[in-house]
């Protein structure tokens, strides 16, 4: 029977089942995510009435310029987290390093660590346009009532128990996986509660759709550019249509319902990537693969590669399967 009343709530306890743990601390942790969500969204959506535009006047361990709400949503979720008691260990492309979170008793008996983009393509958020959280959720891997360590955060993103998006934007939505299918869940504002709106989401096996900071141009390889030609060549279906909003959630999202292909490669400017393995490209290529698409760095599967540092950069093609296959093919050509 079809449910267009279901919440993100009763869907979680209705599809228990399917998680490794019965203990509800994962219905716990996705709840505080839950909760952390609407607090951002209220802000963001009042963001040009509150002192919360512009730059925060500081930068983040990668050098880049903190926006206010950058700061006011990393704090948002990294205390929601804490508070509740829910995580053992937080990474954030906010913060210097990961996180050790203590229990009331000094140890902490939780198992999930989580790593995010708190406020993603904060670049937007002047300019009204659609910004995004990005999270994603492992298993400690050393013995939990001991302090957490680097390598439970050093994981590959294979090993990855869920990961999800929310998107703030014409209406705000929250996409999950948890490793058996991606779900999008709508903000029902007046209630505050989120809907399961679009279940089962999937990219289709092709798209039209290409996203890439185009600008970049002169400093992509060589495999990109060839790439690039093939889109705008008159041929088959081809060209294909550009579109690139510069928030990988929203253009993400987009992509997934449309069909396409999102593009960050490497460049003389950014010359190992832009994006977060651990923050970004992880999580968002867990929904990929969830959803029947694809995730590269044009040559390996994102979620095998074994990450080295926290705040690791590294290429990202991501999106409908053929699409980032072809994509592939044309690196090939220059290993
Ligand atoms: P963040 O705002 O979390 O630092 O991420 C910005 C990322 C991503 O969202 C977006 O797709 C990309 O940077 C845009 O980069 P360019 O402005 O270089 O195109
Ligand atoms: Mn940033
Ligand atoms: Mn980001
Ligand atoms: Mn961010």
């Amino acid at each position: 029977m079809k449910k267009n009343n279901l919440t993100l709530g009763e869907f979680i306890i209705e599809n228990q089942k399917h998680y490794k743990s019965t203990s509800g601390e994962f219905s716990r942790l996705i709840s505080s995510i839950k909760l952390a969500a609407k607090i951002v969204n209220y802000k963001v959506n009042k963001a040009g009435l509150v002192d919360i535009l512009g730059d925060a006047g500081d930068t983040n361990i990668q050098g880049e310029d903190q926006q206010k709400l950058d700061v006011y949503a990393n704090d948002v979720f990294m205390q929601t987290l804490i508070n509740r008691e829910i995580v053992c260990g937080i990474a954030s492309e906010e913060e210097d390093d990961y996180v050790t979170i203590k229990g009331k008793h000094e140890t902490n008996e939780n198992k999930y660590v989580v790593l995010m983009d708190p406020l993603d393509g904060s670049s937007n958020i002047d300019v009204n346009v659609s910004v995004g959280t990005i999270f994603s959720i492992y298993k400690r891997v050393t013995p939990t009532g001991t302090p957490v360590d680097k390598i439970d955060f050093l994981q590959r993103g294979n090993q990855q128990v869920a990961a999800g998006y929310v998107v703030y934007g014409t209406s705000t939505m929250l996409v999950l996986t948890s490793g058996s299918g991606v779900n999008g869940f709508t903000l029902n504002p007046a209630i505050g509660s989120f809907y399961l709106s679009h279940p089962n989401m999937k990219f289709p096996e092709n798209g039209t759709i290409y996203s890439i900071n185009e600008g970049n141009y002169v400093h992509f390889p060589q495999g990109v550019k060839d790439y690039l030609k093939y889109c705008q060549e008159e041929k088959e279906n081809r060209p294909y249509t550009s579109r690139y909003i510069g928030s990988l959630v929203s253009d993400f999202h987009r992509n997934m319902i449309k069909g396409g292909i999102y593009i960050y490669p490497t460049s003389t400017k950014n010359p190992k990537g832009k994006l977060r393995l651990l923050y970004e490209c992880n999580p968002m290529a867990f929904l990929a693969e969830q959803a029947n698409g694809k995730a590269s760095d044009g040559y390996v599967r994102i979620l095998d590669i074994k990450p080295t540092e926290l705040h690791q950069r590294v290429p990202f093609f991501c999106g409908s399967k053929s699409m980032v296959k072809k994509l592939e093919e044309f690196m090939a050509k220059y290993p």
